[in-house]
């Protein structure tokens, strides 16, 4: 049990709190990450307050030197973290006390609750910019990936069965329309992070003449014209974590894109499948069956996802129930927030990883795709240019379908007098269908795997990845 309170906020206390309160209710230990954040929001206010005249520029100055030193500590590795200061802020704040009398005046006109919302914002357009670069990193690579398989021909699937086929560049650029709709979404979670907080206080902003354009600016909460944007409503800017949510939300969707693209690859290294072969550096081996090499990469990436769509859900549970405005229950929203960030981070750059060292086995892509059967609807969209309704052709190619699979043979074995016998709108040209490339090089329409498209993609991808 403690001693009379020294704490920050200790004035109506006579004693300070206990041993496992502080071990309770400390931040110190995952938010001493906001560090940069939270001396560039004090340097920010700083300035903010000189400009205004509540302190002067000897203090401001004073206290931006004060601060520079002990993030180059911080930096360093020598700065003391104390549990006991409970937060980020209260460190910094009274490392600097230590070191500068006027340390005393920075938190003039300002509370920690509009701080943490200053810091977490800052954190959130870094966050954002470094998955962003993550996210085209490994869209680039994708794009090489693609790029030196350009000719390769796979099935594409639904159900997990043989549907049609298609380049396997085709099927790694949806992968890269999902990246790059992450990257997209990121990018609009900064633009929602950039209004500045700083200047709510507590609850209801102060009675002191602050400046909150300036401070915005300064830290460059700006509009594309340079325009200062600060939050409109002091409670909604201490209460909101919507940002938190969408932050999490981004990175989920990430999760279920990694997921997904991982469980591709694994189907694809399998045995069964072998278009690919996964790089030795992203796969380890069985303790037991020495044959084994298992993509575990890929199904860390499939497990990851379910952490960060926990962290969403924490996010919507922590928020759910709280009244207006701040309540400390919002402590909690860091952790999820940094497991995000950090999971995230690591998830793309494995994929990148492992892109980067895949292995097209083009023989078995070949194999897989000279599957005739790929090409029933291409032949039901022959009778149809033969003028057949399509509901007559689709039932008169299912036929032949099933009469290749009574005689045993491929659908493009049946003679010309089988075909003939099941519509009688079948031509001698017929087989013609079968020939996969001139199959590709009828689906030209945007968005279609036909080769001009592909050449078109291709040329989209480099030029927006550039
Ligand atoms: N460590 C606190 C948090 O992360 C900072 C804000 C504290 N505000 C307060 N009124 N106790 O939420």
């Amino acid at each position: 049990m403690a001693k009379p309170s020294h704490v920050t906020w200790g004035g109506r206390f006579t004693a300070g709190p206990a041993e496992l309160m502080l071990q309770f209710s400390e931040s110190v230990s995952f938010d001493r990450r906001l560090a940069p954040f939270d001396v560039a929001g004090s340097k920010a206010h700083s300035a903010m307050l000189a400009h205004v005249g509540l302190i002067t520029a000897k203090e401001r100055a004073a206290i931006h030197a004060g601060l520079d030193m002990i993030l180059a500590d911080i930096e360093a590795g020598r700065f003391v973290w104390e549990t006991k200061l409970e937060d980020v802020h209260m460190n910094i704040e009274q490392a600097l006390t230590k070191r500068v009398p006027a340390a005393a005046k920075l938190h003039t006109a300002r509370s920690r609750n509009d701080q943490i919302a200053t810091d977490m914002r800052l954190f959130f357009k870094h966050a954002c910019a470094t998955l962003g670069a993550k996210l085209r990193t490994a869209e680039q690579v994708l794009l090489a990936v693609a790029g030196a398989n350009r000719d390769v021909l796979i099935p594409g699937y639904t159900h997990l069965q043989r549907a049609q086929p298609v380049y396997l560049a085709h099927h790694l650029f949806a992968w890269l329309e999902m990246l790059e709709r992450d990257r997209q979404r990121f990018a609009e979670v900064a633009a929602h992070a950039n209004w500045c907080p700083l200047g709510a206080g507590a609850i209801a902003g102060t009675t002191l003449p602050i400046d909150r354009e300036f401070t915005a600016k300064t830290l460059g909460f700006v509009d594309g014209r340079g325009r200062p944007q600060v939050t409109q409503n002091s409670m909604d800017t201490v209460a909101d974590r919507d940002l938190f949510i969408e932050f999490a939300a981004a990175c989920a969707l990430v999760g279920v894109h990694l997921s997904r693209i991982a469980e591709d690859l694994i189907l694809w290294s399998s045995t069964e499948f072998k278009f690919v072969e996964l790089p030795d550096a992203f796969c380890t081996g069985s303790s037991l069956m020495p044959q084994k090499k298992n993509p575990d990469s890929c199904e860390l990436l499939r497990g990851k996802s379910a952490r960060l769509q926990g962290n969403l859900h924490t996010l919507l549970t922590l928020t759910k129930g709280l009244p207006l405005t701040y309540n400390r229950d919002l402590q909690e929203d860091k952790p999820p927030v940094f497991d995000s960030f950090d999971q995230t981070a690591l998830c793309v750059d494995v994929l990148g990883g492992t892109l980067a060292g895949l292995t097209v086995v083009p023989a078995r892509c070949a194999a897989a795709v000279a599957d005739p059967a790929l090409l029933a609807t291409d032949l039901a969209d022959y009778l149809v240019l033969k003028g057949v309704a399509f509901r007559d052709a689709h039932h008169a190619v299912g036929a032949v379908v099933r009469l290749a699979e009574k005689q045993a043979v491929e659908i493009n074995r049946l003679t010309t007098a089988d075909v003939q016998g099941v519509h009688a709108a079948f031509g001698e040209d017929w087989r013609e269908v079968f020939d996969l490339r001139r199959a590709l090089a009828k689906r030209e329409g945007t968005g279609m795997p036909g080769p001009k498209q592909m050449a078109r993609q291709f040329a989209r991808w480099r030029q927006r990845l550039a």
